[in-house]
């Protein structure tokens, strides 16, 4: 076989490979509640401009997914940034990518399910979830985060949160709404 055959061949290989990981990874996170869609860029870098974060800052992202959210947060701000994730292959994806593609940056990855996350010492907290989660979410929120905690529900409204919204970005294909607890 020629080279150029073998080349071809152990690229084709690797696209075969990462497209039946992705498609594994939705599968596993649809199985889990909520599918796996990234927040598109555009929109990451809309929501968090508008937010200065600064090194005293502690920022979760509740089901990180790829950990797109907690990359771009760590990169543009010196704040220590948290992705917890319940599907284990995303997850490992997330500890792989910050070691070998990754600047330093002040990320971490934990996996587990969100309702068991610790969230007394968070100051922002991020997610991108089904509304039946987040209003299930929505009661540990209330009992566990800090007076002040700045919540950012991308996709969906907190329900009978209206009270503690001060801002919504209507822009993009999901809005995202911003509460203080
Ligand atoms: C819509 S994706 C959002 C991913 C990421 N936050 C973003 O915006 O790019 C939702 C993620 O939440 C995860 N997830 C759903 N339920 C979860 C739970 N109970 N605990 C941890 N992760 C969860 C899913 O596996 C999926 O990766």
């Amino acid at each position: 076989m020629e080279i150029s055959s073998i080349i071809a061949l152990f690229l084709l290989t690797i696209i075969l490979v990462f497209f039946i990981l992705f498609f594994l990874a939705l599968f596993i996170s649809q199985q889990i509640g909520v599918p796996f869609v990234p927040t598109r860029r555009k929109d990451l870098t809309r929501i968090f401009s508008s937010i200065p974060l600064s090194s005293t800052d502690i920022f979760y992202d509740l089901g990180s997914g790829n950990g797109n959210v907690v990359f771009f947060v760590a990169q543009h701000s010196q704040a220590r940034c948290i992705g917890v994730e319940l599907n284990k292959l995303l997850y490992t994806f997330c500890l792989f990518r910050k070691k070998y593609f990754e600047p330093p940056n002040k990320s971490e990855f934990i996996h587990e399910d969100i309702y068991a996350t610790d969230l007394k010492q968070a100051t922002v907290i991020y997610f991108f979830l089904y509304p039946e989660i987040v209003a299930q979410l929505s009661a540990k929120l209330l009992t566990e985060c800090k007076k002040n905690t700045l919540i950012i529900s991308h996709g969906f409204k907190i329900k009978n949160w209206n009270n503690k919204c001060w801002h919504t970005i209507r822009e993009g294909n999901f809005k995202t709404y911003f509460y203080r607890v």
